[in-house]
C-alpha cells in the first residue's frame, strides 16, 4: 500500500492525533522498499500480511443478511483470524445457527481459522462473572444487548488468542473490496506506527445514497459530521485553537494495538466509537492522573486513512440514526472533561432535533472497565467447558 505520511498533527498531552492520510495504491508491489519521496510511505506486502498474522478481525452481527455476512468474510485476509460476536435472535427462527453454517461452510473451502461465539450465551457470561468482569452483564445475569458489549467479548477472545491487534468490521457490508481495503489499512497504519499504543480508524472517502435519482456520492453518515464536529469542540476548549483533526469519530471500522485496546474504558452500545476518542483524550491527554505510565512515556498514535472503495452498508432508518445521534453526543456531555458551555450546545443540539426534552440530560451509558488485568486463560477454560455457542474453526 503507498499512502501520505500525516501532513498534520494535533498532539493532545501524550496523544498525537493525524490527520487524515491518503492512498495512492492499494498494492505498491512486493518487496519495493523506500519511496523517493519523503511524504510517501510505501507498505511491502510481505509487512502487511506478517501484521495481518498477529491480527483479529471481530465482526459483531445483529440478524444482518448472510449474504452480506459471507462477502465480509471472503473480504478478511487469510492470515487474520476473524472473529465473529452474535447477538442475532435466535427465535422463532435461530439466525445465530446459520450465521454458524454459514462460516462452517465458508471455511470448509477457504481453510482459514475463525471463532463464533453468541454474545448472550450464558457460558459467556459465566466465563465474564467467574474472572470478576460483570462490567458486560445486565441484571438478568446475561451479557447486555450492544455493539460495545460484543466487540469487548470479540476483544477477549483476541487476547485470549495472543493476537497483537484487533480490527473490527461490521457486517453489513456489501463490497467485500472494500473490506480488504480495510484490513490492508489497519495493517499500514501498524507498521507506520511509531508506538505499541496505535489506534487507526478508517474514513470512507464516500457513503453513497442511493436514490430515485441515482447514486449520489456523500462525504458524510447521517451522524458522523456532527459527532467530529463535538469531538473536535472537546480538544479546541482545552487547546484553545479550533481544529478539524477528528474526522472518524463514529468510525465502525477501525483497529487498536491490543496493549491500548485493554487499556481503554469503554462505553455501551453505539456509543462506543466516539467514547474511545472521549477516553483517550481522558486517559492521555494529561488533564486527569492516568494509571497507564507506559502508554503515557511511549505515547499514543490515532492515525486516520482514508478509503479508496466508498462505503456501501445497510442503512437502518430513522430510530437507528436517531439512537446513535443521542448515544454519540451524550458520552460527551457526560465525560469529565466536557466543558460545560460544550454541554450547553450539546444540550441544544439534541433539543432542537427533538431528541431531547427540556430540562433533561442526554442518557448516561454504562461505562466498561478496561480488560487489562483480567486472568484470560481462565476466561478461556470457563467459556471451554460452559459455553454452548462458541465454535473453533480452522
Ligand atoms: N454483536 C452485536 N451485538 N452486534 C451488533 C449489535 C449487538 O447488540 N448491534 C449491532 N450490531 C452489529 C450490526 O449487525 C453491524 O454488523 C454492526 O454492529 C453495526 O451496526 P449497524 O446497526 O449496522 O450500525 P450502522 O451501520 O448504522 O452504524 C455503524 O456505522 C457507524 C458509522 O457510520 C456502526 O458501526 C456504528 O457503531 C458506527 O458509528
Amino acid at each position: 500500500m503507498k499512502l501520505d505520511v500525516p501532513r498534520f498533527t494535533e498532539r493532545f498531552g501524550t496523544i498525537s492525533m493525524h490527520g487524515v492520510q491518503r492512498v495512492y495504491e492499494l498494492d505498491s508491489g512486493y518487496k519495493t522498499g523506500k519511496s523517493k519521496s519523503e511524504a510517501i510511505r510505501t507498505i511491502d506486502n510481505e509487512v502487511i500480511s506478517e501484521i495481518e498474522g498477529k491480527m483479529a478481525i471481530v465482526i459483531p452481527i445483529k440478524g444482518e443478511r448472510l449474504k452480506l455476512l459471507e462477502g465480509v468474510l471472503s473480504g478478511i485476509p487469510h492470515d487474520c483470524l476473524t472473529i465473529i460476536v452474535s447477538n442475532s435472535p435466535r427465535q422463532p427462527i435461530d439466525r445465530y445457527k446459520l450465521e454458524r453454517e454459514a462460516i462452517e461452510q465458508f471455511n470448509r473451502f477457504a481453510e482459514k481459522n475463525s471463532i463464533i461465539v453468541h454474545q448472550r450465551d450464558p457460558g459467556v457470561s459465566e466465563a465474564l462473572r467467574e474472572v470478576g468482569y460483570a462490567d458486560l452483564l445486565s441484571n438478568d445475569g446475561t451479557v447486555r444487548n450492544g455493539k460495545a458489549e460484543g466487540m469487548i467479548i470479540g476483544m477477549l477472545l483476541s487476547k485470549m488468542s495472543g493476537k497483537d491487534y484487533v480490527g473490527f468490521i461490521d457486517a453489513d457490508n456489501y463490497v467485500p473490496g472494500a473490506v480488504n481495503e480495510y484490513v490492508k489499512i489497519f495493517a499500514s497504519g501498524i507498521a507506520m506506527s511509531t508506538t505499541p499504543y496505535t489506534m487507526v480508524r478508517v474514513s470512507w472517502i464516500y457513503k453513497p445514497k442511493v436514490s430515485d435519482n441515482g447514486v449520489y456520492f456523500s462525504k458524510w453518515g447521517r451522524v458522523s459530521e456532527i459527532t467530529n464536529q463535538y469531538l473536535n469542540s472537546v480538544i479546541s476548549y482545552y487547546t484553545g485553537f479550533e481544529t478539524e483533526v477528528m474526522r472518524t469519530g463514529n468510525s465502525g471500522e477501525h483497529c487498536l494495538s491490543m496493549k491500548l485496546a485493554e487499556s481503554l474504558t469503554y462505553s455501551s452500545g453505539f456509543s462506543v466509537e466516539p467514547y474511545e476518542i472521549i477516553n483517550l483524550l481522558e486517559e492521555f491527554g494529561g488533564i486527569i492522573p492516568t494509571e497507564h505510565q507506559d502508554a503515557m512515556d511511549k505515547g499514543i498514535e490515532v492515525m486516520q486513512i482514508e478509503t479508496r472503495n466508498p462505503h456501501f452498508h445497510e442503512e437502518k432508518g430513522d430510530a437507528h440514526v436517531r439512537q446513535m445521534f443521542l448515544e454519540a453526543l451524550g458520552c460527551i456531555f457526560h465525560s469529565k472533561i466536557c466543558h460545560p458551555e460544550l454541554r450547553e450546545k450539546i444540550t441544544s443540539e439534541l433539543q432542537t432535533r427533538g431528541l431531547l426534552d427540556a430540562e433533561k440530560e442526554p442518557p448516561q451509558l454504562q461505562r466498561i472497565r478496561p480488560f487489562k488485568d483480567i486472568d484470560v486463560a481462565l476466561f478461556s477454560k470457563i467459556l471451554h467447558e460452559k459455553s454452548t455457542s462458541y465454535l473453533y474453526c480452522e
